[in-house]
C-alpha cells in the first residue's frame, strides 16, 4: 500500500493518528494496546497482512497479503451511545456495505450481526471489541476485515458461510485507500445518527434476510427456526417463530443462517 497516499487520504476524513504495518499478528490486538496507552478517538491502525487476525466466536481470520483490507479503529462511546453499545457492530457494517456501495458493486447487504455479504456471500466481517475498568466502558476498537482480490477468499472446504470478495463483482480496479476512506466517512456519518430512529431504518434496509426463514444458534441450545422480522431498538435481532412468539437474540455467540 501506498501509504503516503493514505496518509492524505486519511487526512480528509476523521482520522486523528494513523499506524500502517505491512505484517502484524493482528490489528486488534496493537489497537488495544494503543487505546490503553491513550490513542486519541479515531486512531487507526491499518495491516497489509495478519498472522494472526481474530473473528468472532474464536475464529480466525485470515488477511492475504496486497488482497485484503485490515483495519481497527479505536473509539470512545459518550455516554448516551453506551447505553446502546450493541448498535456499533451493526454501525459499522453499514458503513462498510455503503463503501463497498459506491464503488458501484450492486447488491451489498448487512448480515446481523456484523457481516457484509455480497450476492449472499460474506466479503467483510466486523469485531467490536471493548475495554472496561470496572464497569466504565474506556474505549472501544472496531475491527474490519474484507476480501478485495480473490486470492483474500478462504477455500470454501470449512467454511461455515460462502465467501466472495469485492473483485469478484465489479469490472472496475478496487482502489483500497478508497474502500479504507470510504469505510470510515460512512462509519463517522453512520454514527451521529445512531440514536435515532433513522439508523433503525437504514439498516433493515440492507438487512440480508428480511422476513425470510432463519436458524439461530448460540453456543448452548439447538437452533431457533422462525422468520427474520428484523432488529429491536438496541440492535437485537427479532426472530418470529411459526407459533407466532417474537424472539429477541443479543450478537454474543450467536450465528444466522439462512434454510
Ligand atoms: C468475523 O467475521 O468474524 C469478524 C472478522 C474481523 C476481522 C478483522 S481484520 C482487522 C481486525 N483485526 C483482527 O484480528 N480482526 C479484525
Amino acid at each position: 500500500m501506498d501509504t503516503r497516499k493514505l496518509g492524505q487520504a486519511l487526512n480528509k476524513v476523521n482520522i486523528t493518528a494513523f499506524r500502517f504495518f505491512e505484517q502484524v499478528g493482528s490489528t486488534n490486538d496493537l489497537a488495544l494496546d494503543w487505546l490503553a496507552s491513550g490513542a486519541p478517538e479515531y486512531a487507526l491502525v491499518i495491516a497489509d497482512a495478519q498472522n494472526a487476525g481474530r473473528g468472532r466466536q474464536g475464529r480466525h481470520w485470515v488477511t492475504t497479503p496486497g488482497a485484503s483490507i485490515a483495519l481497527s479503529l479505536i473509539l470512545y462511546p459518550s455516554q448516551a451511545e453506551q447505553e446502546k453499545l450493541g448498535l456499533f457492530p451493526l454501525a459499522s457494517g453499514l458503513a462498510v456495505a455503503r463503501a463497498i456501495e459506491e464503488i458501484g458493486v450492486d447488491q451489498v447487504q448487512v448480515k446481523w450481526p456484523n457481516d457484509v455479504l455480497i450476492k449472499r456471500m460474506k466479503t467483510a466481517g466486523v469485531l467490536v471489541e471493548s475495554v472496561w475498568e470496572g464497569d466504565r466502558l474506556h474505549g472501544m476498537v472496531i475491527g474490519i476485515g474484507i476480501n478485495v482480490q480473490r486470492k483474500s477468499v478462504p477455500a470454501a472446504v470449512g467454511l461455515l458461510y460462502p465467501a466472495t470478495c469485492i473483485e469478484d463483482h465489479t469490472t472496475v480496479n478496487v482502489d483500497v485507500i478508497t474502500l479504507i476512506t470510504g469505510t470510515i466517512s460512512n462509519l463517522v456519518h453512520v454514527r451521529t445518527g445512531l440514536l435515532n430512529s433513522k439508523f433503525h431504518e437504514n439498516y433493515t434496509s440492507k438487512l440480508a434476510f428480511l422476513k425470510e426463514k432463519v436458524a439461530i444458534r448460540d453456543q448452548v441450545s439447538q437452533s431457533s427456526i422462525g422468520t427474520l422480522e428484523g432488529i429491536d431498538p438496541a440492535g437485537q435481532l427479532l426472530q418470529r417463530l411459526d407459533d407466532g412468539r417474537l424472539q429477541t437474540f443479543a450478537a454474543g455467540d450467536v450465528s444466522l443462517r439462512p434454510i
